[in-house]
């Protein structure tokens, strides 16, 4: 799959532009899920100010010794997490863009570089406003890496090298798809989804933190029409013959994933289980083979052992 592009033409060639494909423009018939123009047209729709947050209630409450420590060591962790997550997703999708195999994907992801770009505003705005940390963005950003696990520094350096690949030979159709089960499917699809869930759920309970929860709702709803994307994207690229270098991809990642729950402490929720349940249901909608997925996945559900009747006894 290659799109239309002049990254493709040398000086020879400029006066020979490429025609329209013979046989008309490639079915996308990639289904289940949006296509990458119906999540456009969402896009569209769903805008909305990082600017406009309202924060002040936030820091007060952040402030306030009356909400538990472990309320306000999660938020802080979600925060910091969230700063290096949003930063990174922003400063790596550039060639995720330039190597788009189809000219459709790329409306997508000019979308979703805004995004990134109004999550990443709204995120620096919490770091500053609501923790305290430094309003000098490069500060802050080597302040929240402190902070942030083992587990989410390697993952960060995977995502790295993923783009660094993607730039060297942006019309190498394997390595997008790789970066893309990277950003799209694991950091995006499970750790973002579970950690946002998780977050504003915990939020609503409590009652506080107005000004984070809207922009954990906010940003929710645009992670999950980049994760849409990086479905349609992943199972057309299976349909493609390109399920090897997917499996391939997922067996580095998901591992480090899915061992990112055992970082949080006293936080009484299952991370691993709502990630490792996430994960298998975005395998199902790629079109993953199940082998594959029993293979990746069951060694982490805990498997009940019915006891024997002389256990019983
Ligand atoms: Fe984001
Ligand atoms: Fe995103």
């Amino acid at each position: 799959m290659t799109r239309w592009t002049t990254l493709l033409m040398d000086d020879a060639r400029l006066r020979a532009l490429p025609g329209p494909p013979a046989g008309g423009p490639a079915e996308d018939t990639a289904g289940p899920g949006p296509t990458p123009l119906e999540l456009y047209r969402r896009w569209e729709r769903q805008q909305w100010s990082a600017e406009a947050l309202d924060l002040s209630g936030d820091r007060q409450a952040f402030a306030d010794e009356r909400h538990p420590a472990v309320m306000r060591d999660m938020l802080r962790s979600a925060v910091t997490t969230f700063i290096i997550g949003e930063y990174t997703g922003l400063d790596m999708l550039g060639p995720i863009l330039t190597g788009s195999p189809a000219e459709e994907y790329t409306l997508f992801l000019g979308t979703q570089t805004a995004d990134e770009t109004r999550h990443t505003r709204a995120m620096f705005r919490m770091g500053t406003e609501v923790l305290g940390l430094s309003a000098d963005p490069r500060t802050m950003l080597a302040q929240a890496w402190r902070l942030a696990t083992l587990a989410h520094h390697e993952l960060a350096l995977l995502e790295g090298e993923a783009a660094r690949d993607v730039r060297a030979q942006p019309m190498d159709y394997g390595r997008w798809l790789r970066a893309v089960v990277l950003f799209h499917l694991i950091t995006e699809g499970v750790l973002a989804l579970v950690g946002q869930r998780v977050l504003v759920h915990a939020l609503r309970e409590i009652r506080a933190f107005e000004g984070i929860r809207t922009a954990f709702v906010a940003m929710g709803r645009d992670e999950s029409r980049h994760v849409g994307f990086g479905l349609h994207a992943l199972r057309r690229g299976i349909q493609e013959g390109h399920a090897e270098v997917i499996y391939g991809a997922l067996e580095e990642a998901a591992p480090l994933a899915l061992r990112l729950d055992t970082e949080f402490d006293g936080i009484a929720v299952d991370f691993r289980q709502m990630s490792v349940e996430v994960l298998r249901r975005h395998l199902g909608r790629i079109g993953a083979s199940p082998v594959f997925v029993s293979h990746l996945l069951d060694h982490y559900t805990p498997r009940i052992t019915p006891r024997t009747d002389r256990e019983q006894e």
